[in-house]
């Protein structure tokens, strides 16, 4: 293949109209990855140089191809979109090869293995160009082939006659010419008398009637898929999703309801791994060997080691987590977690820039955010690490072996100590030393018979009895609690008995 010969000119001006969104179609995300990143590293694997064509919303598209770390494209404005061969027109300048491989942008099935093919193709036959067609039961939107006495040319679905229309051979829209015969030819396009536009696909009927060899290779449709509506989208990312499931699944990955799991281009899974129903995989994930992701849970930029098991409902972003963890069901870590090695994260838990060491349990109702969690260390249920207080967030240390009791409120900057141990209940904002017991609670008092009292004097409030006064309830002092009909009331700062 002579790749050295050619340069590529992509198109990705146009508006997307048929989109009926403000968005370029081209920045459409296709299982995590922006839709022209897709034809562009097709071409960057045959190290072919690129010329982009960008109009509408030039900058984004740019953009995202600079982010995706592409080198050797070269970016041409065409300022009003005026048609393909116009776009075309614009990239002359950057012509530097003998053959010039010509692709639309919004085209994300394109393999590889497919511009090779072309390429060769091209090249064997010397033809002025080269284009490739397809048979398509529905050829809505696409430009029709027509072949007659050794004559070819395509029309454009708008400047169709209803009888061309019916023709199902569509022009897939990927290109090689000549050099020369696009230097000659590409300034003698007219403009469409029904749309105004100018047409690129006919410089076909021109190589044809002048005899300067067209080769036309038919290729499987949904290699070429263009994407011209939303509809068009959806299609194009079922295929491309399946095709990576099924990759997946060749790896030896078990995918329950394969049609329901959303998984990005980034992602990569373990053999052995279970992937539960309705799960999404996002971004740069990489899950582990024999790992088990329960259905409806979401992860994304995450890694995870091998044997561990996120259960169903949990969201799990930006994360890595070791091996034999369990996280969920209904968890939620977030912003950059740390989980090292058989760690247990239990239900409606919620674990924000924290690292948690091995061997550490936070199993219920926690929220542990800007924290650094020791290992073998137990949180009891109902936790909350108070990391902000309107105006900075502060950090909680909990040391190697610390067992933090059921509902306690650490109030950062806060330090738990080794193997210290703090009382169910506690609100903690000091430090607590190695080995020392935090008790930060009030003291419980049992008033004996006080409950059998309170409910007798109700019943007879209810059965119409009249206000009537009660020993008091409290502590330390001798204010009375009040009966009223209907309700009992207490002195407020007492906060004993009902209202
Ligand atoms: C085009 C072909 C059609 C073919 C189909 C294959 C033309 C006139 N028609 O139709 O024969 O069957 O693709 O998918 O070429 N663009 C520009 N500048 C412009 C206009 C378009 O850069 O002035 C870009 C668009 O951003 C898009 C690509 O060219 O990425 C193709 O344009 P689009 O409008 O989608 O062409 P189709 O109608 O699909
Ligand atoms: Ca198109």
């Amino acid at each position: 293949m002579a790749t050295s010969t050619t340069r590529a000119v992509v198109l990705a001006a146009g508006k997307s109209s048929r989109f009926k969104t403000k968005k370029s179609k081209l920045l459409s995300s296709i299982c995590g990855q922006e839709m022209i990143l897709y034809p562009l590293h097709a071409l960057e694997a045959h190290k072919i140089p690129i010329t982009l064509i960008l109009g509408h919303q030039a900058e984004e598209v740019e953009a995202a191809v600079v982010s995706a770390g592409m080198k050797d494209v070269s970016v041409i404005l065409q300022a009003e979109q005026l048609g393909t061969g116009h776009a075309v027109l614009c990239s002359k300048d950057t012509w530097d090869a003998d053959n010039i491989l010509i692709l639309y942008g919004d085209m994300p099935l394109l393999s590889k293995e497919l511009i090779g093919q072309l390429l060769d193709e091209h090249e064997k036959s010397a033809a002025a160009v080269t284009l490739s067609t397809a048979y398509v039961l529905d050829p809505t939107g696409y430009g029709r082939v027509l072949e007659r006495d050794g004559l070819i040319e395509i029309i454009e679905e708008k400047d169709c006659t209803s009888e061309q229309r019916l023709v199902n051979r569509i022009n897939a829209g990927v290109y090689v010419m000549r050099r020369d015969f696009l230097e000659s030819h590409i300034t003698k396009l007219g403009k469409s008398s029904v749309t105004g536009e100018i047409y690129l696909p006919d410089l076909i009927a021109m190589a044809s009637q002048e005899n300067l060899g067209v080769k036309a290779i038919s290729v499987p449709y949904d290699l070429v898929r263009g994407v011209n509506t939303l509809q068009d989208l959806w299609g194009v990312e079922q295929i491309k999703r399946s095709e990576f499931i099924k990759y997946w699944m060749a790896q030896g990955v078990r995918f329950e309801l394969a049609q329901s799991i959303h998984i990005d281009i980034n992602v990569t899974i373990g053999a052995g791994s279970f992937i539960g129903t309705g799960v999404h995989l996002l971004g740069n994930t990489s899950i582990g060997e024999e790992c088990f992701v329960g259905a409806f849970t979401i992860i994304e930029d995450t890694i995870i080691a091998e044997n561990t098991t996120i259960h169903s409902h949990s969201v799990v972003q930006h994360s890595i987590i070791g091996s034999n963890v369990h996280v969920g069901p209904f968890a939620r870590l977030r912003q950059n977690v740390t989980v090292a090695n058989d760690v247990q994260i239990g239900n409606f838990v919620e674990i924000k820039t924290a690292t948690i060491g091995d061997s550490s349990k936070v199993k219920h109702l926690s929220y542990i955010g800007d924290a650094t969690v020791g290992a073998g260390v137990n949180i009891g249920a109902g936790t909350v690490t108070c990391n902000y207080d309107g105006v900075k967030k502060s950090v909680t240390i909990i040391e190697d072996g610390a067992f933090v009791g059921s509902n306690n409120t650490l109030i950062a900057p806060i330090a738990v100590g080794k193997n210290a141990y703090t009382a169910a209940g506690s609100v903690v904002n000091t430090d607590v030393p190695a080995d020392a017991l935090a008790i930060g609670r009030t003291r419980q008092e049992n008033k004996l018979g006080y409950a059998k009292k309170l409910r007798d004097a109700m019943k007879k409030d209810s059965a119409g009895g009249h206000i009537e006064k009660m020993k008091p309830i409290s502590h330390d002092n001798d204010d009375e609690i009040i009966q009223f009909r209907g309700a009992v009331k207490t002195d407020p700062d007492q906060k004993i008995g009902f209202e």
